[in-house]
C-alpha cells in the first residue's frame, strides 16, 4: 500500500510540471463531497494518482464562522497552483463527521493531511491509520493533541493572543493606553470572563494570556468580576457558540447585575462577542460604548464584528492574517512532499500529550476602531466598503 502509493507520487511528479495547468477546477468549495466517499475508490484513486501530483485532504471544522471558510479556500488555492488536487472538508462542527472525513481521505489515497481539528483529542484513531499509510499530518491553526501522529504545527502565538486580548480589555476601560503607557483609570471595573471550548487546546492558551495580564489587577482591586468566575472550567464556550454565549451573558446580568454595572466582558473569539453584545443590548446597554455599552473584546477580525468595532458597538477584535498560515501550511506540505522537513521557528511550547510538535508561529495584531484601516484595508483583508457594510463581498 505504502509502496504503491509512493510509486503513484513520483509517477506524478513527473507528469505534474505539464498537467499543472488542467488541475484545480471544478473541486470548488465541496464541504457536501463526504456524502459521495466510500471504501471503493482507494483502488481507482491510485491510478489517476499517476496523472496528477496527488491528492491532499484539507479538513476544517466548520463553515459557521467565515475565518474556516477563508483558510480552507486559501489552503486549497496555494496547493492547487502547485498542481495538487485539493479534497476540501467542512465538518459542520461535528466530531464524527470530521473522524469519518478524514478517514476518507486517507482510503481515498490522500499524500497529506491538512487537520484543524473539532475536538483536538479526538483523532488518534485516524491519525494511526494516517501513519500507518506513510500520510504526512500538518495540524492547522488548532494542537492535535495525544498522538505521536502529528508532524508539524503552523499556528499563531496562541498565548499572545490572549495577552493582546486583555490588554485590548485594559485599553478600552482606560487602565492603559494603546501604546502600552498607563492611562488614567483607576477603576474599580466590574467585568466577566469568557473562553473557548474546552476541547480546542487554543481555548488554553488564549485564557492563559489573558487572566495572566488581567490577574494582577484583580488582585489589586482595579478589576472585579462580580460572579466570581474566573476559572477556564466555568467560564468557557463549548464549540465557541454565540447563542451559548449569549445566554451565559443573559444568565450573569440576571444574577450579578440588578444593580451593579457591567464595564468589560472579555470575549475570545467575535462570534462569542456578538452572542455577548446581543445579550447586553437587550438588557439595555448601549447601543455604543459611549453610550455606556461595556468593551468586549474579540479575535478573527470577522467582518461583522469589524464594522461594529467601526460603529463604536465592539471595542476590539485580534487580527490573525490567516491568509498568511495558509501560505505556511503550503510551504510545510511542499516541504513533506519534497521529503524534506519543513522550517519550524517554535520547538518547545505545544507538547500535544505524547510529544512536542514542530511548530510554525505567527504574530498578532490588536485592532481598534483607529486602526482597521492600516491593518484590515491597507492589507487587502476587507475593503473599505465591506468595512462599512459588515458583509463580505
Ligand atoms: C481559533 C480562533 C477561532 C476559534 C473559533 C480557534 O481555534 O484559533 O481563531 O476564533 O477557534 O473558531
Amino acid at each position: 500500500m505504502k509502496g504503491k502509493k509512493l510509486i503513484a507520487v513520483a509517477a506524478g511528479a513527473v507528469m505534474a510540471f505539464t498537467l499543472a495547468a488542467c488541475s484545480g477546477s471544478g473541486a470548488g468549495d465541496d464541504s457536501s463531497a463526504d456524502a459521495t466517499t466510500s471504501a471503493a475508490p482507494a483502488e481507482s484513486n491510485g491510478g489517476d494518482a499517476a496523472m496528477e501530483k496527488g491528492t491532499i485532504g484539507v479538513a476544517m471544522p466548520t463553515q459557521t464562522s467565515e475565518r474556516w471558510i477563508a483558510d480552507g479556500d486559501a489552503v486549497k488555492k496555494g496547493l492547487e497552483a502547485e498542481g495538487y488536487t485539493v479534497d476540501l472538508q467542512f465538518a459542520g462542527d461535528d466530531i464524527p463527521t470530521q473522524s469519518q472525513q478524514i478517514d476518507s481521505m486517507i482510503t481515498n489515497g490522500s499524500q497529506l493531511l491538512i487537520v484543524a481539528a473539532i475536538d483536538g483529542t479526538a483523532l488518534s484513531g485516524q491519525l494511526e491509520a494516517a501513519a500507518a499509510a506513510g500520510i504526512p499530518v500538518i495540524a492547522y491553526d488548532r494542537l492535535i493533541r495525544d498522538t505521536p501522529n502529528v508532524d508539524y504545527y503552523v499556528t499563531f502565538d496562541n498565548y499572545k493572543v490572549g495577552v493582546q486580548q486583555a490588554t485590548s480589555l485594559l485599553v478600552g476601560l482606560g487602565i492603559l493606553n494603546e501604546d502600552g503607557s498607563e492611562g488614567d483609570a483607576e477603576g474599580p471595573f466590574n467585568i466577566e470572563l469568557f473562553a473557548g471550548s474546552l476541547d480546542d487546546n487554543n481555548a488554553f492558551f488564549f485564557f492563559n494570556g489573558a487572566i495572566d495580564t488581567l490577574q494582577p489587577y484583580i488582585d489589586s482591586g482595579v478589576l472585579v468580576v462580580p460572579s466570581g468566575q474566573t476559572e477556564i472550567e466555568q467560564v468557557a464556550t463549548l464549540r465557541w457558540a454565540q447563542e451559548t454565549a449569549q445566554k451565559r451573558m443573559e444568565d450573569l446580568l440576571t444574577a450579578n447585575y440588578a444593580s451593579e454595572t457591567l464595564n468589560g466582558v472579555l470575549s475570545p473569539y467575535d462570534g462569542i462577542s456578538r452572542g455577548i453584545l446581543t445579550a447586553l443590548s437587550n438588557a439595555g446597554y448601549g447601543p455604543t460604548i459611549a453610550d455606556g455599552m461595556p468593551v468586549v473584546t474579540g479575535q478573527d477580525a470577522e467582518i461583522a464584528s469589524v464594522k461594529l468595532i467601526n460603529d463604536d458597538v465592539q471595542f476590539a477584535t485580534i487580527f490573525k492574517d490567516t491568509r498568511k498560515l495558509a501560505a505556511q501550511a503550503v510551504v510545510g506540505a511542499l516541504s513533506f512532499l519534497d521529503g524534506a522537513e519543513p522550517e519550524a521557528n517554535d520547538t518547545t511550547t505545544y507538547d500535544n500529550g505524547v510529544k512536542v510538535v514542530p511548530s510554525y508561529l505567527l504574530d498578532s495584531d490588536i485592532v481598534y476602531k483607529d486602526n482597521i484601516t492600516s491593518l484590515l484595508v491597507d492589507s487587502g483583508y476587507w475593503t473599505a466598503d465591506e468595512v462599512a457594510s459588515g458583509v463580505a463581498e
